[in-house]
């Protein structure tokens, strides 16, 4: 190639930047107001200050976390057992068989056993994808796609007794069986050993079941019971505040280093938080505003709910949070100066009304959405440049969701840009089975 056509194809890259793929001379370039906007999305946020677990950096509680979350000792009998496609984790009736650690796997913690891999098969069906547990430990108040909980020791509860067949008393009892010392070291009031009487503390007693023994236990009994699996919760949750991943290219290139990523993902980055909005709701550091949205989602899926109601999202999510002991309202709070249930209302407009995501390392976290159904990063980009689905979701989608006439060039940049927000991978200590 002479000196004459290099000079024209650089011309002509000027003038038609879409077609040079890459090759793009020109560096992109940020205003002052847009500089503000960026800079409140870094640096790679660190397990929040959760003054809720007066336990969260407790290390004798990280390591018995940690033990609880590979453990499988604790589930209940499997419904739908492996048929040989589903990934299914044994037999029907097997107990013992599911562990923290069977849905959420690998160096993410995402579920790629289950097939398909939209939703999650551990005791049975559930109706929702399992997000990465990578970082959960920087959101403050919102967990889950609908807010089951709003701190993290008490979300860690709702799958021990809503997807692994078992109750609050057994794995009481349980941690009662196998880990009593390491239990009395960490809390201050000692696993009380009257808990191994079956007369007194039923193994089927839990109030998510009334026809359990749970109703005919004395409240202090209820308590003792309470006490303990609210303490179980907060040790896996000070094991997650391990599972922080470190800086991604897209903090270096905020700190200063302009090469960090690369061209088409700094005019991802100015669509992000420009003509695209999704900075509107993917906000500050963690890439999430912890609210919830109505972002149009079609139940696609075999094990999603369907219609003609849907999955309501965050409005069927209000009375199991506030009827939960282990909110922030409840007696297991170690800071009584936070209740987030404040204001928090049946209000008709959160149907169908899903958690902001965040999006740190969300090119290693697919499949995408509650349902999981969306498979690549392009294809959800896609999704909003359409303004979401037409129809197929409950209630009524949200304003800024409306169709942003993104060329290919742009779906291609924005899809760099989230590229560009992996960062370093979980220290591999807390990814190793401790048992
Ligand atoms: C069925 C497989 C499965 C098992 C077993 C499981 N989870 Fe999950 N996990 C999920 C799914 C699905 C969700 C999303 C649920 C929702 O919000 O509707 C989730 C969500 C979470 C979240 C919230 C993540 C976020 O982004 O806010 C935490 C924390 C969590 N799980 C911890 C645990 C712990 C601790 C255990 C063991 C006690 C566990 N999980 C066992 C599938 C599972
Ligand atoms: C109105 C608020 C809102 C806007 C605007 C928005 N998002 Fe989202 N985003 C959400 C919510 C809520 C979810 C979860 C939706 C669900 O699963 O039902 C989500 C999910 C995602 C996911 C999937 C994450 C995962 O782990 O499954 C990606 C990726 C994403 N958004 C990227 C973007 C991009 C890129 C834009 C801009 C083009 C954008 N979002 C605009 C609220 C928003």
């Amino acid at each position: 190639m002479n000196v004459r056509t290099v000079k024209s194809r650089w011309l002509l890259c000027m003038v038609v930047v879409a077609a040079c793929n890459g090759e793009d001379p020109t560096t992109v370039t940020f205003t002052d107001a847009e500089m503000t906007k960026i800079e409140a999305l870094s640096p790679a946020p660190g397990a929040v200050d959760d003054t809720t677990n007066k336990y969260a950096t407790d290390e004798a509680a990280v390591d018995l976390g940690h033990r609880l979350f590979f453990d499988p000792g604790y589930s209940g009998p499997i419904v739908v057992g492996d048929d040989g496609m589903n990934g299914g984790l044994g037999a029907v009736g097997d107990t013992g068989k599911v562990s923290c650690r069977s849905c959420h796997l690998g160096d993410w913690l995402i579920d790629d056993r289950s097939q398909p891999n939209g939703t999650s098969l551990a005791i049975d069906w559930f109706i929702r994808n399992a997000p990465t547990l990578v970082n959960v430990a920087t959101y403050e108040k919102q967990f889950g796609w609908v807010g089951y909980n709003d701190n993290l020791w008490g979300k860690n509860l709702i799958p021990a007794e809503f997807v692994m067949g078992t109750t609050r008393t057994a794995i009481v009892r349980f941690v009662y069986d196998n880990y009593k010392a390491e239990y009395d070291a960490i809390f201050d009031t000692p696993l009380d050993d009257a808990i191994a009487d079956e007369a007194r503390f039923p193994l089927d007693a839990t109030p998510l079941n009334p026809m359990s023994a749970w109703p005919t236990m004395d409240a202090s009994d209820q308590a003792i019971i309470n006490q303990g699996f609210a303490n179980f919760g907060k040790a896996l949750a000070a094991y997650l505040g391990k599972l922080i991943s470190g800086e991604s290219p897209f903090d270096r290139f905020v700190a200063g280093d302009d090469t960090a990523i690369s061209e088409s993902a700094k005019r991802g980055l100015k669509l992000f938080i420009g003509k695209a909005a999704c900075v509107e709701c993917h906000s500050g550091p963690t890439f999430s505003d912890e609210e919830f949205h109505v972002t149009a989602v079609e139940q696609i899926g075999e094990h999603v709910l369907p219609g003609p109601d849907y999955d309501n999202g965050r409005l069927g999510a209000v009375d199991i949070y506030l009827g939960w002991d282990f909110n922030t309202a409840g007696p297991y709070n170690d800071d009584s100066s936070v209740d987030r249930t404040q204001g928090v209302t049946n209000d008709p407009a959160l149907s169908g009304a899903f958690r902001t995501k965040g999006l740190r390392n969300v090119a290693k976290t697919g499949p995408y959405m509650h349902t999981g159904h969306i498979e690549t990063l392009r294809d959800v980009v896609v999704f909003y440049n359409e303004a979401g689905a037409a129809s197929g979701f409950a209630g009524e989608r949200d304003p800024l969701m409306v169709p942003l006439n993104l060329s290919d060039q742009e779906i291609d940049d924005i899809v760099a840009f989230l590229e560009s927000l992996t960062g370093e991978p979980v220290p591999a200590q807390w990814l190793v089975d401790p048992n």
